[in-house]
């Protein structure tokens, strides 16, 4: 079988374990997204018609099961995935804004669509709800994990921006970055999820662990995809992180190397802002030469290797299965 059908193949694996705690899932979002104003069921209703990978409720899912032995899903479990779903929407509302990004999920974005004012104001909305449906649950741990998280995310945000443009910043930087934004996230999902499942806390921090290198090797994938993909398959543009002013991680390994005349290119984009002077092909060759991509992908399988690690600890089942071939589609995807 080729890669693209193997992949497929575990896809559809997994969504035949969560399929119907996915659809409780949607619903209680198409629910819980309806406010008192028109534009708030207008910029919810575009996100979540639009598609989108349902990752990071699905893994949260699929910790609760993995822990727990009921036959059942726990209405708990369903409303942390739709508040982790509704979280991770709202950041990206608010990620398009700040990187003023056109396309998302194969569509306009809602700031191409309504402006900055209003998307901002939809993705407050957004988060807000999140919080009041987590609320419902009077579980303070709940609330403890899910403040820690809007406030890592914001501060990566932060971060980030005060890095535009900079072509010094060190793999250090970089993994830190990835942490705030992608990987702190992915981690309380399994957490979450895992407390929902009844387990203990310890076993709950592994489950974290486990999601927290998936979670790294998803953000190092989604870099190297903004090199080497295309925006048909992505549902957003490529080449887009670098005239973003972001030094992502194939780069900043190639810029380990690069003579003087090249380093002197990628900084011409930084600066720019666009292609205009320096072709992307120029970029591409340029990460090409010192394997840029394939360093990066080594780094991301160390991730998911050690996500793989953790995750054995654990009794084999089908819910361990399907974390596992989460793991190797995060490594192997194209969009
Ligand atoms: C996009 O996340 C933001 C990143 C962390 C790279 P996804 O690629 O999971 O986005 P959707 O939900 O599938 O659109
Ligand atoms: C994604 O960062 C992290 C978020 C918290 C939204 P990116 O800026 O790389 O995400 P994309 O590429 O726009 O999806
Ligand atoms: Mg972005
Ligand atoms: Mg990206």
């Amino acid at each position: 079988m080729t890669k693209t059908m193997n992949q497929a193949v575990s896809m559809k694996q997994i969504l035949d374990l969560v399929r119907d705690d996915l659809a409780r899932v949607e619903k209680t979002i198409g629910l819980e997204t309806i406010g008192s104003v028109g534009a708030i069921n207008t910029i919810s209703h575009h996100m979540q018609a639009a598609g989108g990978k349902r990752l990071r409720p699905i893994l949260l899912l699929l910790s609760s099961r993995l822990i727990s032995s009921s036959a059942e899903t726990t209405e708990e479990a369903i409303q942390l995935a739709a508040v982790v779903e509704l979280i991770h929407t709202s950041t990206l509302v608010h990620d398009d804004v700040i990187d003023e990004a056109e396309i998302r999920r194969g569509r306009p974005s809602a700031n191409a669509l309504w402006g900055n004012q209003m998307s901002i104001l939809a993705g407050d909305w957004l988060y807000m709800q999140a919080f009041q449906i987590a609320m419902r649950q009077r579980n303070f741990n709940v609330l403890d994990i899910l403040i820690g998280l809007a406030q890592m995310m914001v501060e990566g945000e932060l971060l980030q921006l005060d890095r535009l443009g900079k072509i010094d910043i060190t793999e250090a930087d970089y993994m830190e970055l990835v942490d705030r934004k992608t990987a702190s996230l992915f981690n309380s999902c399994c957490r979450l999820g895992a407390m929902a499942g009844g387990a203990s806390d310890a076993q709950a921090a592994r489950l974290g662990d486990f999601a927290w290198n998936l979670g790294m090797a998803f953000q190092l994938v989604d870099d190297i995809l903004d090199f080497t993909s295309k925006e048909i398959i992505l549902g957003k543009p490529v080449g887009n992180d670098l005239a973003e002013g972001k030094v992502t991680l194939p780069l900043l390994y190639a810029l380990k190397e690069t003579t003087r005349e090249e380093t002197r290119q990628i900084d011409t984009i930084l600066k720019d802002r666009n292609y205009d002077r320096v072709p992307f092909t120029t970029v591409l060759e340029i990460i090409e030469k010192y394997n840029g991509v394939e360093k990066a992908h080594e780094r991301a399988r160390h991730f998911t290797d050690r996500a793989r690690e953790i995750i054995e600890e654990f009794p084999d089942s089908p819910y361990r299965k399907a974390v596992l071939n989460v793991a190797d589609i995060i490594t192997d995807r194209d969009r």
